[in-house]
């Protein structure tokens, strides 16, 4: 991995006079050239509309569209492409499944249960399903760690439990979620179960036959891909009995003013012209993390955040918020005596980049009584020396602070 910072452009950049050390990899990671190249290539010399035109430019955009929607097939494990629809990024996609699996399956009474430390997008999109379907919103409470209690989770399982949406991953708490376990016990119950991969899929191999998982969702952004594209899986079956969630070309089969039928997966869910250049470079992206492997990606980002959280622990005024025992690569913390935008803004004055704030998961702070909290994330490019000067800038930052 020593090399890998190198395939990223932005990182070569100076913020302050200072070198870039990109900490921030959770709200959305850089790009590699290769990404960048493939969507300039794909503009500058290949550029066409998709599933539309018999001439030679749009089959090849087809062509590489669908090659695209393999890609993601192949990463998830899913069993069939025609289960993968793009999005514009896991919001869409959970907006997606919130408006049309709230439509073909919940009624007024039944119930859908998410977490306390659950990302704002996996919050609001289920509480206007509530309000649209009558449905009843429960939320699976945290322990101090940023755990989920699992007893308390069984107990709010029941039948009326129509539908279970998790995160894969805790943006801001860093907590890895057992999703097998609780997509089995979801299952006994009747329930099914949406995975927020938001902060999952860039950093762990995921198989969504083995968690058998009835819908993942993931953003493109946040796996070295473009902005503006993103991920829904969903098991066929499932998707087959929801209605389209937006109308328009491509996702019908034939349109008369009486009746309207709908095309297949999936396109029964990709309404317009779809997301192109943006499907084509997360292909890219994809292959760029094929080419490190997952694992070497998740040993080598964990090898970072171990030594980052023992050394932040010897700190006796920082305080980490999320001690779960499984983490991904993401540390919350406060600085007892500074605000975290005041750390934020020092850090940045040296070049560091973090994220401050409520990481758009308030009832995760709110837990823990508080507004916001510094956050370090890492990615694929993220080396030990970006951790020693993280560290030797937050040193000076306290100092100046406290
Ligand atoms: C856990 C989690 N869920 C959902 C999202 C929303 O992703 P996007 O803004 O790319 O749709 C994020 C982004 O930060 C996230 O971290």
């Amino acid at each position: 991995m020593k090399d890998v910072k190198k395939d990223f452009p932005v990182l070569k950049t100076q913020m302050h006079g200072k070198p870039l050390v990109y900490l921030d990899s959770a709200a959305t990671s850089q790009k590699p050239t290769l990404v960048i190249d493939t969507i300039d290539d794909f503009y500058r010399k290949h550029y066409g509309t998709v599933h539309r035109a018999i001439y030679e430019l749009s089959v090849k955009a087809t062509e590489d569209y669908q090659q695209a929607r393999k890609k993601v097939a192949k990463l998830l494990n899913a069993p069939s492409e025609d289960s993968v629809i793009f999005t514009r990024g896991t919001t869409e996609a959970i907006n997606l499944v919130a408006t049309s699996f709230t439509k073909a399956f919940i009624k007024p009474g039944d119930e859908i249960l998410i977490s306390e430390m659950e990302h704002h997008s996996n919050i609001v999109p289920w509480q206007l399903a509530c309000e649209n379907s009558g449905a009843v919103l429960k939320v699976a409470p945290i322990d101090d760690r940023g755990v989920i209690i699992e007893e308390e989770y069984l107990k709010l399982l029941s039948p009326k439990t129509k539908l279970v949406a998790i995160g894969h991953i805790s943006n801001a708490l860093g907590t890895v979620n057992p999703v097998k376990k609780l997509i089995k016990a979801a299952h006994d119950a009747g329930a099914k179960f949406l995975v927020d991969g938001a902060q999952g899929a860039p950093h762990l191999k995921v198989d969504v036959q083995d968690l058998d998982a009835d819908f993942y969702v993931f953003s493109g952004h946040k796996i070295y891909g473009p902005t503006g594209i993103g991920v829904l899986y969903g098991k066929k079956e499932l998707l087959d009995q929801m209605p389209p969630y937006q109308g328009g070309g491509d996702m019908i089969e034939e349109v008369r003013f009486d009746k309207t039928t709908y095309n297949i997966l999936p396109m029964k869910f990709e309404a317009g012209t779809p997301l192109i250049a943006e499907a084509i470079g997360l292909g890219a992206s994809i292959d760029y993390v094929n080419a490190l492997g997952l694992d070497n990606i998740h040993n080598h980002e964990m090898t970072l955040h171990k030594k980052l959280e023992e050394e932040m622990r010897k700190r006796d005024k920082v305080k980490i918020i999320g001690t779960a025992p499984d983490k991904g690569a993401i540390t919350s913390f406060i600085i007892q005596g500074a605000h975290h935008l005041d750390i934020g803004t020092l850090l940045d004055l040296r070049g560091v980049a973090i994220r401050t704030g409520h990481h758009c998961a308030q009832p995760a702070m709110r837990h823990f009584g508080l507004t916001g909290t510094a956050r370090v994330s890492f990615g694929v490019y993220n080396t030990e020396e970006d951790v020693d000067t993280f560290l030797k800038s937050l040193d000076e930052a306290i100092c100046e602070l406290t």
